[in-house]
């Protein structure tokens, strides 16, 4: 696979932004995971719609959803090596790049609320956290969210010891490996495009995420039981080649960000009600049966994975996790 993102990336040298002309677009390629119909698929579209208006179709942007270019890990090769120009990765994505921080976002229970969620990301810890993304050759140029996550297995969900022994698919975080564990069940990390397929066979028996992403990837067609525990979060990172954004026209630039700005804004403000649909439309399939945890079972929940704060303290950092907390604390939606 790397040598094939190699020859990409080094076909891509040939269409540098700068020597664009009328009969040559600059191109953009912006490669993502999930379904069209979800927060970040739609933000990506509204993103080409807006960058190729703007710019008046100096720009083209092509996008390849579900994984059809890339899968995780390699769409971060990808983007390094300049076979794709953007990106939107969730945060627990980062960490194998040797950025930790985005990890924060894993920890459970940890946010209220996407306004608290925002008060974090759109402040200077936020945007703290994109500036290390420059280091490694990307520039981070928004915050997109997803939703809340919800768990699903073959057997209901309800406290702490209905996880022991089961094996969970994750995504490439330390923090979602420490929490799975936290609750005696067994984590592994697999490609998002991969889930369905290991759900159907029982390479694993559970999943967590969004309703959003589990109703358009149909995770509960093969998940006898999905239970609300709306524990964690999932929202996005866009990203874009660092080489690729500095070498662009100024004037090219800020249009685009123009763009970014207003297909931020619009995926922010769909995500909850794509989600709330999907939920919905999940409990009409009939496939899985949802549970509504109780308040006790919440409870115990939250207290088995609160040591999580302490252990993974060294990983994503005490100060970090501290002054999230700070900032996300009180605010209501
Ligand atoms: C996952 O890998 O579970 C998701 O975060 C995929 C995505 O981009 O929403």
């Amino acid at each position: 696979m790397r040598k094939w993102i190699l020859a990409a990336a080094a076909a891509a040298i040939f269409v540098a932004p700068g020597i664009a002309s009328a009969q040559s677009p600059i191109l953009i390629k912006f490669s993502h995971v999930v379904a069209p119909n979800t927060p970040k698929g739609k933000g990506a579209d509204k993103f080409k719609e807006l960058a190729e208006k703007y710019t008046n179709g100096k720009v083209k942007v092509e996008v390849y959803p579900n994984s059809t270019l890339y899968k995780d890990k390699e769409e971060l090769e990808a983007l390094q090596l300049g076979a794709v120009q953007m990106l939107a990765p969730s945060n627990s994505k980062f960490g194998p790049m040797g950025i930790k921080d985005f990890e924060v976002f894993d920890l459970p229970f940890l946010l209220p609320n996407e306004a608290a969620l925002r008060k974090v990301t759109e402040g200077p810890l936020g945007q703290a956290m994109l500036k290390k993304l420059e280091g490694k050759g990307m520039i981070g140029l928004a915050y997109w969210d997803n939703g809340f996550k919800e768990m699903s297995a073959n057997k209901p969900l309800r406290m702490p010891d209905d996880y022991k022994g089961l094996k969970f698919r994750i995504q490439s975080s330390k923090v979602l490996e420490a929490q799975f564990r936290a609750l005696g069940a067994i984590p592994q990390v697999m490609a998002f495009s991969e889930v369905y397929q290991a759900l159907q066979t029982g390479v694993v028996d559970g999943q967590e995420n969004t309703p959003s992403n589990i109703y358009t990837q149909k995770f509960h067609e093969v998940q006898k039981y999905t239970t609300l525990t709306n524990h964690g979060y999932i929202g996005y990172v866009v990203v874009v080649n660092k080489k690729f954004w500095d070498d662009l026209p100024a004037d090219v630039r800020s249009q685009l960000d123009k763009a970014m700005k207003e297909s931020t804004a619009y995926a922010n403000k769909i995500s909850e009600s794509e989600n709330a649909e999907a939920l919905d439309d999940i409990k009409k399939s009939g496939k899985t049966q949802v549970i509504v945890p109780t308040g006790a079972e919440m409870a115990a929940m939250q207290r088995a994975m609160d040591p999580l704060y302490q252990d993974m303290a060294a990983r994503v950092g005490k100060q970090l996790i501290d002054d999230v907390r700070k900032t996300a604390q009180g605010v209501t939606n």
